[in-house]
């Protein structure tokens, strides 16, 4: 079972390329979920975790080009959540021999989310201006 689905009027920042690629996070995270529950081995969900990582990557580094739309405070603030999750993502990837659970990736799914709502929202209205 998928933690959450794609929803596409309560997630879509309106730019297709952007919203394409929260999806395959969403996805990933969700694959992760999946096999948690099905008590994949460790050294599998740290494949699952690399591969997430490095698309989360892909995708702060695709927003980022568009940072000079910002004003300086709200690039900080952006740049700061995007570390923020690259290190939670690590830290939960180190951690999958032991305390990874499906509760832990539901609050990363929220955290996000709410991210897309807001910070990224943001940043298509300011490159729409
Ligand atoms: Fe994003
Ligand atoms: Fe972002």
């Amino acid at each position: 079972m998928s933690l959450i689905e794609w929803d596409h009027a309560k997630l879509s920042v309106g730019i297709e390329s952007i919203d394409r690629e929260h999806q395959v996070i969403v996805e990933f995270i969700n694959d992760i979920a999946k096999n948690i529950n099905k008590n994949a081995p460790a050294d599998y969900l740290e494949m699952l975790f690399d591969r997430l990582i490095s698309y989360t990557q892909y995708h702060f580094a695709s927003e980022e080009a568009y940072f000079k739309h910002l004003s300086m405070q709200d690039v900080l603030l952006h740049r700061l959540q995007h570390k923020h999750f690259i290190e939670q993502l690590y830290a939960y990837k180190m951690d999958v021999h032991h305390n990874v659970t499906t509760v832990l990736l539901d609050n990363l799914l929220d955290w996000f989310v709410s991210h897309i709502q807001s910070e990224d929202r943001k940043l298509i209205q300011a490159i729409n201006k």
